[in-house]
């Protein structure tokens, strides 16, 4: 028996297969809810005849994919994918989203802009009025990184934010490692005023890789609730 938010998780995951046809080469989430949807699919595969190819967004949802019997490609194989179905950390009223509370929002990222549509699958506990709440992950190369937490810093200053602490993600004693090889700034906001000026600053600092605002990526939310409702936003 799944718990409230599990249950809202999958109904939202198994709504979102209904999106995906024999023959897409799909872009598969990292999470809890994109796994749900990764063992739906596993399960289309083994039992229904469905034929896809599924590029991964980290390690962890590869292996997970292959063990539910997905094809599992990479991107520079598939080149363009017709679709990728993800899970979010946050989003507002304009499908604007947080990723990479997973750490995975680099391979995330660029997955979702090679596809021809994005879905997002998330309980209803992550629809928010204003982004922020959640602190937002920016992927940065481990050399001098401490450089660029200052630099971050600074930049936030001149910006609509309400929160300026930003920290370093760790994975016990050590910095936490990306699958790139890149380490994680969370930055504790709040509330993000401008989240597209805010990406696009973010991106303009040296030692900066990418961040986790999803502006004009997503095309379709899927939320899922406790008690199994679905609604389907496009
Ligand atoms: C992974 O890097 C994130 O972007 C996930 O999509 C996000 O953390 C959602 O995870 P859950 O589905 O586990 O809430």
């Amino acid at each position: 028996d799944l718990s409230p938010i599990d249950k809202a998780k999958f109904v939202a995951a198994r709504r979102a297969t209904q999106f995906v046809e024999s023959g897409m080469r799909v872009g598969l989430g990292t999470g809890s809810t994109a796994a749900w949807l990764v063992k739906c699919l596993g399960e289309m595969v083994r039992e229904e005849g469905l034929k896809i190819t599924g590029v991964p967004t980290s390690t962890r949802t590869a292996e997970l994919a292959r063990e539910v019997g997905i094809e599992v490609i990479s991107l520079d194989e598939a080149r363009w994918l017709d679709l990728t179905i993800d899970g979010a950390d946050e989003l507002d009223g304009k499908m604007n989203l947080i990723k990479g509370g997973g750490g995975a929002l680099l391979m995330e990222k660029i997955v979702a802009t090679a596809s021809d549509q994005m879905i997002v699958i998330a309980d209803s506990g992550k629809e928010v009025e204003t982004l922020g709440a959640f602190p937002l992950p920016v992927e940065v190369i481990p050399f001098g990184w401490q450089t660029t937490k200052l630099l971050v810093e600074e930049t936030l200053i001149g910006l609509d934010v309400l929160g300026r602490t930003t920290q370093l993600r760790m994975n016990g004693d050590a910095p936490y490692v990306t699958d790139e090889g890149n380490h994680i700034l969370d930055l504790h906001l709040k509330r993000i005023g401008n989240a597209r000026q805010l990406s696009l600053v973010l991106n303009q600092i040296p030692g900066v890789v990418e961040n986790g605002l999803f502006i004009d990526i997503c095309d379709k939310v899927v939320l899922g609730h406790g008690d199994g409702r679905v609604e389907v936003r496009d």
